[in-house]
């Protein structure tokens, strides 16, 4: 049985924001519009061959705690912050293990030592490679053994000694294919688009070009900034962020080459 079996009937969130919520389904991704919604649960079925995350898991479903996660950020951690709260409730089935960034002095470490979780910064500069960096960056993380790496506004591109070892839940502020890159709210705006929102993806090799697990549509207001949107699209990011994360947690999580679904347990 796992960890968190049973548990997330219980789960109602605690968190609260606006958007129309799309829930993916498996290899959908790249063939819907924009436009087109991709509604319904999270598809259940265990097709395929399930990847790391299932495997990585085992440990921490035969103790019978919370799932462990390692949180990466680089800036102001809201989104961390959210999952710092909901993890505060044990039906939520998360135990925050560590926060990783990749950067000193932000508000998101800031965050983490009030909650009383471990810290670690890992930053690119201090290493004499890319590959060097990712070498030590995946030592950091597995010092605390997580079974899930959560994304949370972490402003680096993760390199394959992470990829191998962990799945990657990233938030994205955009619906993903659209607007992948660290731009993303500024180039929806630029584009001129009615509508954008945010994405909770699967990390690959790519710039957020993962399969993606749900999306939240936010509209554009006339006179939006990228301050006043990205504000906007953040308040349901975190809501869609804390319930994916909780949701892979205590359901399993299956990353197969056609996409991504919950379910693995
Ligand atoms: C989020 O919008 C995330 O998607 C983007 O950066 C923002 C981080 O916000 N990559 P915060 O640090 O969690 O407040």
């Amino acid at each position: 049985m796992g960890a968190a079996a049973g548990l997330s009937p219980r789960w109602n969130g605690t968190c609260s924001g606006t958007g129309r919520q799309i829930s993916s389904q498996l290899g959908e991704r790249s063939s819907g519009s924009l436009g087109s919604e991709r509604r319904g649960d999270a598809v259940t079925a265990h097709r395929g061959r399930p990847v790391s995350f299932r495997t990585v898991t085992e440990p921490a479903r035969s103790t019978s705690g919370p799932t462990p996660v390692v949180v990466l950020v680089s800036g102001s951690g809201t989104n961390l912050q959210a999952l710092i709260d909901a993890a505060g409730n044990a039906a939520y089935g998360v135990r925050i293990a560590a926060v990783g960034a990749d950067r000193n002095g932000i508000t998101a470490l800031h965050r983490a030592g009030a909650a009383g979780i471990p810290t670690f910064v890992c930053r690119v500069q201090d290493y004499a490679t890319r590959a060097d960096w990712d070498a030590a960056l995946a030592e950091w993380i597995g010092d605390h053994d997580p079974a899930l790496v959560v994304s949370a506004g972490f402003m680096k591109l993760l390199g394959p000694q992470v990829l191998s070892r962990w799945t990657v839940i990233n938030t994205h502020p955009a619906l993903l294919p659209a607007f992948p890159g660290a731009h993303a709210v500024r180039d929806a705006l630029a584009a001129g688009v009615s509508e954008t929102g945010c994405s909770v993806h699967v990390v690959d090799a790519g710039i957020d070009t993962g399969p993606v697990l749900a999306q939240t549509a936010v509209p554009v207001a006339p006179g939006d900034t990228e301050e006043s949107l990205h504000e906007r699209i953040k308040t349901v990011e975190r809501v869609l962020l804390v319930e994916y994360v909780g949701r892979a947690a205590r359901e399993g999580l299956v990353v197969e080459e056609s996409g991504v679904h919950l379910g693995a347990r």
